[in-house]
């Protein structure tokens, strides 16, 4: 098994994908609330963000934008208002796309949403100027081939967006903030979603994945030219950003 999501007692690929995916289909529901809550809100300001870092794209209007793993919307959503237009959102759980759904149709959004999976894409070469995911990127079965395929979709001079949990570089906060996580986290989360198994993946599933410096020398072997990053509140998460070279 090449490196991506390892829920525990999972041994393939095919069997991760199936874990995640109906595990978010047992969340989908509440989903929106427990993020909100359990980050005080502040994911909310990582993805306006990450709309502002890559609005430069949302405001050609020839742009084609797809939102990976957009689950419930929030990112799409985001960028939508930015964009003014529709963009195309997908994900491969159904349940987390009829909360985006509801969610299009009770704000009279227009995005269109796709029921896919990130690693084989409905789309051909060269489709977008930007792709973006949010907290997505972390759960793909295989890191190497979901950026094989991101790049393939995407145009020459199109950008890819990746916002994701990291490991907090400081050692006395990343202290703190995994006893939050593993501790605090599986038990507030499990309250709110009714699913504790969900919130105790989380955890796991950041610490399994590359830190920051490294997805960025992944992404640039994958071929993105330009890769850089940042930390985003005291490096809970990392925002990286990767180009495509123009012809
Ligand atoms: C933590 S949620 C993030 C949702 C949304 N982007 C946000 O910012 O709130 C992760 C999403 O990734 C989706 N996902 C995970 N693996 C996927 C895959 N291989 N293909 C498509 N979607 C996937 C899940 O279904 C879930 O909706």
């Amino acid at each position: 098994m090449g490196a991506g999501t390892t829920p525990q007692g999972i041994v393939s690929e095919r069997e991760a994908a199936r874990w995640v995916r109906t595990m978010f289909g047992r969340v989908a529901g509440r989903y929106d609330l427990a993020n909100h809550l359990l980050s005080a809100n502040v994911d909310r300001h990582w993805r306006a963000h990450t709309v502002r870092r890559v609005r430069g794209i949302l405001r050609r209007p020839d742009a084609r934008v797809l939102d990976l793993a957009c689950g419930t919307g929030d990112l799409l959503f985001a960028m939508e208002q930015e964009a003014g237009r529709a963009l195309i959102g997908s994900d491969f759980c159904h349940p987390m796309l009829e909360q985006a759904r509801a969610k299009i149709a009770a704000a009279g959004l227009r995005s269109v949403l796709v029921e896919a999976d990130a690693l084989a894409l409905p789309a051909p070469d060269e489709s977008f100027d930007l792709v973006t995911t949010a907290f997505g990127f972390r759960n793909f079965a295989n890191y190497r081939a979901a950026l094989g395929e991101l790049r393939r979709v995407l145009r020459p001079g199109g950008a890819l967006a990746i916002l994701e949990f990291t490991q907090p570089p400081n050692a006395l906060f990343a202290a703190v903030y995994n006893w939050y996580s593993t501790k605090v986290l599986p038990i507030m989360g499990g309250l709110i979603s009714g699913a504790p198994d969900a919130y105790r993946y989380l955890p796991e599933s950041v610490q399994k994945f590359p830190d920051a410096a490294e997805l960025a020398d992944w992404m640039r072997n994958a071929g993105f030219a330009q890769v850089d990053w940042e930390y985003l509140t005291f490096g809970i998460a990392a925002l990286h950003i990767g180009r495509v070279k123009s012809d």
